[in-house]
């Protein structure tokens, strides 16, 4: 996120020294990504930032993985997926690989406890609700409709205003803006469906005094994802001041201006992030084609590298009655296999002028494995509505998937 920013008290030059009125020494710290070779910011604290007084096992919900065999498109109804309140605690994990793992969760209104990813930037879609992220750089208000990018590493908690559906998308990378979007010198270009004036970063800096805090840092061992409770001996939210690239910030999908063509336009023409091995689109309510004899729903396709996972936020689905997919469900559509709209989806598309739907999808390059939440909520009949029937029936007018965009 080469956008630079500056909040609060900051020394005249870098690596020197800032005092407060007491003449006490601020402690200045380098949070940078890719060693000292990639975007950073520096903080200046009041306390020291590597002070811990203790560190315990932090149990995480359950992060077992059930690879997609035998192979099936699939579809998991997460709005039948019961979670914990606790917007961080209480993630259930939907689908996930070694790149980026997909969890869910409905919060209620108490914070989260302060928690750290030191696995890889967290981009969190949220579905319903309103609410603050109070991180280490100062405190992000989110909305429905908002991406919320928390970096690696970065020190906050959740404050939601009412109860929020979050989609979090937690990646074992960085989460950016596509490159070709980007300048060489990393200015979003005048192609690019959003500029830097929609990227919302924090506003002040934010204090807590305190002391004995706990943070739960989520991180990685040959185990796989596991997580630690550290004690700090005092409070992380201790940033008198802040300056450089790197810091969180929320982006609203109404503020994502979609790209549209003469005849049906790829799902990279909607891509708003990306991470390593994989990217964020969104389908957001649009004019569609306008060549004469242009057909709106996707031509049936096959993406051989990626598996694709589209999450349907708001919109229309009359146009897909029969498939069972509505708002909140996911459908994993996996690679090695084609998916597309049912013949009759495509006839009554011809015309159409406007797509009122949302939704929000991941393109992996490696296989995704469902999560126990996905197991949880899965539809079972959905990877034979293309046929009509399947091994367990003779066979229905279910019909297939017709998303407008999948
Ligand atoms: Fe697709």
């Amino acid at each position: 996120m080469a956008h630079y920013r500056a909040l609060g008290r900051l020394p005249r030059q870098r690596h020197t020294q800032l005092r407060d009125d007491d003449g006490h020494l601020f402690r200045e710290e380098l949070m940078g990504e890719e060693g000292f070779s990639s975007d950073s910011s520096l903080l200046y604290r009041r306390g020291v930032p590597s002070a811990i007084v203790d560190s315990q096992v932090w149990e995480l919900p359950d992060q077992s993985r059930t690879p997609n065999h035998p192979l099936k498109p699939r579809h998991l109804k997460l709005h039948d997926l019961e979670t914990g309140s606790c917007p961080v605690e209480g993630r259930r994990l939907v689908l996930g690989n070694n790149d980026v793992r997909i969890a869910y969760v409905v919060t209620g209104t108490d914070p989260s406890p302060l928690y750290r990813n030191a696995i890889g930037d967290e981009c969190v879609f949220v579905e319903a609700g309103s609410g603050t992220v109070e991180t280490v750089f100062g405190v992000v208000p989110y909305r429905a409709g908002d991406y919320v990018v928390v970096p690696r590493a970065t020190d906050h908690r959740w404050v939601p205003a009412e109860p929020s559906r979050l989609y979090a998308i937690e990646a074992n990378s960085h989460i950016h803006p596509p490159k070709r979007y980007l300048s060489r010198f990393g200015q979003l270009l005048e192609h690019a469906p959003y500029c830097e004036r929609d990227l919302h970063g924090p506003q002040e800096t934010h204090q807590v005094e305190g002391t004995d805090v706990e943070v739960l840092v989520k991180h990685r061992t040959s185990a796989g994802v596991v997580g630690t409770r550290f004690t700090y001996a005092t409070h992380p939210f201790d940033v008198v001041g802040w300056d450089g690239c790197l810091y969180p910030y929320t982006f609203n999908i109404e503020d994502y201006m979609p790209i549209t063509g003469k005849v049906h336009q790829p799902p990279p023409v909607h891509q708003v992030f990306e991470g390593w091995n994989f990217v964020i689109c969104n389908f957001l309510p649009r004019k569609v084609d306008y060549h004469d004899l242009a057909i709106p729903v996707p031509y049936y396709h096959s993406n051989v590298d990626s598996d694709e996972v589209m999450f349907y936020v708001g919109g229309d689905y009359e146009a897909r009655k029969g498939s069972g997919i509505g708002i909140g469900s996911i459908s994993l559509h996996p690679g090695g296999h084609a998916h597309g709209p049912q013949p009759s989806a495509i006839e009554a598309s011809l015309g159409v002028q406007y797509f009122e739907e949302s939704a929000v999808m991941v393109d992996t390059f490696a296989p995704l494995e469902l999560g126990e939440g996905g197991r949880a909520v899965e539809d079972p009949a959905y990877a034979w509505t293309w046929a009509g029937r399947g091994p367990d029936s003779a066979g229905d007018d279910g019909g297939p998937a017709v998303y407008s965009n999948s």
